[in-house]
């Protein structure tokens, strides 16, 4: 499995990190595009340099390299999906208009037009109150077949950290590529 991940500039750069770890661990080839907002954010929350986590992608890409090799249309149909996480409302925003004025919208604007539609791609919006151009934006991008999971835990798992929280969340983005692992354990009546 090969899957490009996004990471922009919203907080919560910790379910990136937690991603990343687990696609390392489960040998998933991963082609990592982070903007230079997501950059500082990362750095900035999780307290290491960005180099560090880059060290858990097999290819890293710089989001403004337009002529990168997944910038092309050729090249979408070696990868099996795209997650953006955390996802700002400005990406959002521009991948809800067709704006590819950097490599991972233009990795999304390719999959769409390749594809046909935005299945297989994923994203991890974070933004509290969402205005209505933000809900706007979300829904066209659900009506074009993206699958949209916000950072929205439950507790029926009884987390007891941080990590437990974020894990979650990471486990339902595994569970949607039918990626093994033990994160969380799946509810069981009682
Ligand atoms: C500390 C910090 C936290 C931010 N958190 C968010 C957030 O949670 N959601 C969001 O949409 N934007 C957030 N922003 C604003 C984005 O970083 C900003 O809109 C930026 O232009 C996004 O660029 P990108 O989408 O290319 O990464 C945050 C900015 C800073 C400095």
């Amino acid at each position: 499995m090969r899957l490009i991940i996004g990471v922009t500039g919203a907080s919560g750069a910790i379910y990136a990190k937690r991603l990343l770890e687990m696609l390392h661990e489960l040998h998933v080839e991963v082609d990592l595009i982070v903007t230079s907002c997501g950059r500082y954010i990362m750095e900035y929350e999780l307290g290491v340099k960005y180099e560090h986590l880059a060290k858990l992608a097999t290819h890293v890409w710089d989001a403004g390299d337009m002529s990168a090799d997944i910038a092309s249309g050729s090249h979408t149909h070696l990868c099996d999906g795209l997650v953006v996480i955390p996802c700002t409302m400005n990406t959002v925003a521009k991948m809800a208009h067709g704006i590819a004025d950097n490599l991972l919208l233009r990795t999304f604007d390719v999959m769409l037009k390749v594809r046909g539609d935005g299945s297989g791609v994923v994203i991890v919006p974070r933004e509290t109150p969402l205005n209505e151009n933000h809900l706007e934006n979300l829904l066209r991008l659900r009506r074009m077949g993206v699958t949209i999971i916000p950072p929205v835990t439950a507790f029926y798992h009884h987390p007891k950290s941080i990590q437990d929280l974020v894990d979650f969340i990471v486990a339902l983005i595994l569970d949607h590529f039918g990626l093994p692992h033990a994160l969380v354990p799946r509810w069981k009546k009682p």
